[in-house]
Parts: C-alpha cells; structure tokens; sequence
C-alpha cells in the first residue's frame, strides 16, 4: 500500500481540479428536475465538463459507459444513464462526478430531491451529508484514517440506517482511486496515520433500511438488497497541519 503525499504544486492542481468539479455539481443541481432522463444529466454533465477544459474520468473507467454516475432512489451507486430512465417528483438521485484537470483527479458526489420528496428522504439525505463533516472533522495530520470512518459511523448509527460497507472512499490524485481505502462505517484498527499533503474522497452511502446491496445484471448499478432508499454524499479533502481543507465545495 502506498499513499501519496502531494507536493505544494500537486496541491494547486488538486484545487484547481476541484473547484472546477464544484462548478459542474452547482449547475447539475441546478438542472435536476422532474421530467428529464438520467442520460439527459450525463450528456449536461459531459458537457461542462468539457467546456471547462478537463476530461471525465468516469467515461470508460473499467469500461463504465458514462460521464456521471446517476442513481435514482434504491440504486446506492454506479447508475448508468438511460433516456428512458425519466426522473419523478419526490425521487431521488445521486450525482456522481469526476474529471481530470492537467492530470489532476477529482471526485464528489451529491443526492438531490427531484420536485418535493418525502420527509423521510429528506432526512437520509441530510444525514448521509452530515456524516461526511462529522467524519471529515476528524481528518487532520497526527490522527489516524479510521478515526474518520468511526466518526462516520458514530453519527449514523442513532438513525438506525444502513452504512454500505461494500465500497469505500479512497486517495485521489494522478489517478482516481489511489490508496488508502476509507471504509464508512467503525473500525477496530487505527489505520494510517494522516499527515499533511495527502488527498482524500470521503463518500458515506447510506441506506435507509439494510445495509445489504447488489450488482445489478449490467455489472455496474449497485442497489440495495432491501429495496430501500439510498443517499451518497463525497468530496475530494486535502489534509493540512489544521483543518482539513474540502476542495470540492462550491
Ligand atoms: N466516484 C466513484 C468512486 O468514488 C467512481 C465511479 S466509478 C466509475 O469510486 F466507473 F464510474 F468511474
Ligand atoms: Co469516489
């Protein structure tokens, strides 16, 4: 296993790449309506994207098929766009994104209501978001990894939800998945310990039942067993001697 530690110039083209992908989060939400397909979203998403100069590093990562990963209420992750997959009033649906700027990964992910959803959704979405900051608050030099994925858990768990234990967050930098994994949910190990420079994407899944899924028969979208709603709220971090700096917020 080996973690990379960014140099102050592999710093700005993790923000730079970053805050680019916060662009195209703002305007996807902005977009996101009832009536529009998953693939409508893909094709917006490319485009900007593309627009901004960078590339998708989704489109034909391990042979996925699209530029953004669109999951809608039961499908946790890894939705593949569809133009008949037309979005609903009070459905919801996960944004995945990613894109390489100079060679720079980022990767964050976002759940949205589509028109007004049910309380219920509303709150597993705000939990699953509020996750994220009680276990990012944990992430700065000297502690260790899973001090991030037990901060995690202990917030989730007093809802009684579901954590997806089958993926994980993961490094970031020249390339989209880099070491260490980072699991959501407690942990008996400390795991690494963090230090300044390294690049992290934190990315709760949450259920509103089980924590159980599945692979659906097109090898990609992950669903929940139970059939339960699922949220995903990721950011690309970078870890400082303070407070860990999240580079994919708008
Ligand atoms: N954002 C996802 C992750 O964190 C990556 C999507 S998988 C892909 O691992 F194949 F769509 F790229
Ligand atoms: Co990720």
């Amino acid at each position: 296993m080996s973690v990379t530690i960014k140099s102050q110039r592999e710093i700005e083209l993790m923000r730079e790449s970053c805050r680019l992908l916060a662009i195209v989060h703002k305007e996807l939400e902005e977009y996101v309506r009832p009536g529009i397909s998953t693939l409508d979203i893909d094709a917006k998403g490319d485009a900007l994207i593309r627009k901004l100069g960078c590339v998708p590093n989704f489109k034909n990562y391990n042979g996925y098929p699209a530029s953004i990963c669109v999951s809608v209420n039961d499908e946790v992750v890894h939705g593949i766009p569809n133009r008949h997959r037309i979005l609903q009033e009070g459905d919801i649906v996960s944004l995945d994104a990613g894109l390489i700027y100079k060679g720079y990964h980022s990767d964050a992910a976002r759940t949205h209501a589509v028109g007004r959803i049910s309380p219920q959704a509303q709150k597993l979405i705000d939990v699953t978001r509020e996750s994220f900051f009680a276990g990012v608050k944990m992430a700065k030099a000297g502690n260790h990894l899973f001090d991030i994925s037990n901060a995690i858990d202990a917030y989730i768990k007093p809802y009684g939800y579901g954590i997806v234990r089958d993926l994980v967050g993961h490094g970031i930098g020249t390339s989209l998945h880099e070491d260490p994994q980072i699991p959501n949910f407690a942990q008996r190990r400390r795991g690494i310990r963090l230090q300044a420079g390294m690049t992290l994407a934190v990315e709760p899944m949450v259920n509103m039942g089980r924590a159980d899924v599945e692979w659906l028969e097109d090898d990609w979208t992950v669903v929940t067993e139970d059939g339960s709603w699922s949220a995903h709220y990721e950011n690309t971090i970078l870890i400082t001697d303070g407070e860990p700096e999240i580079l994919t917020l708008y």
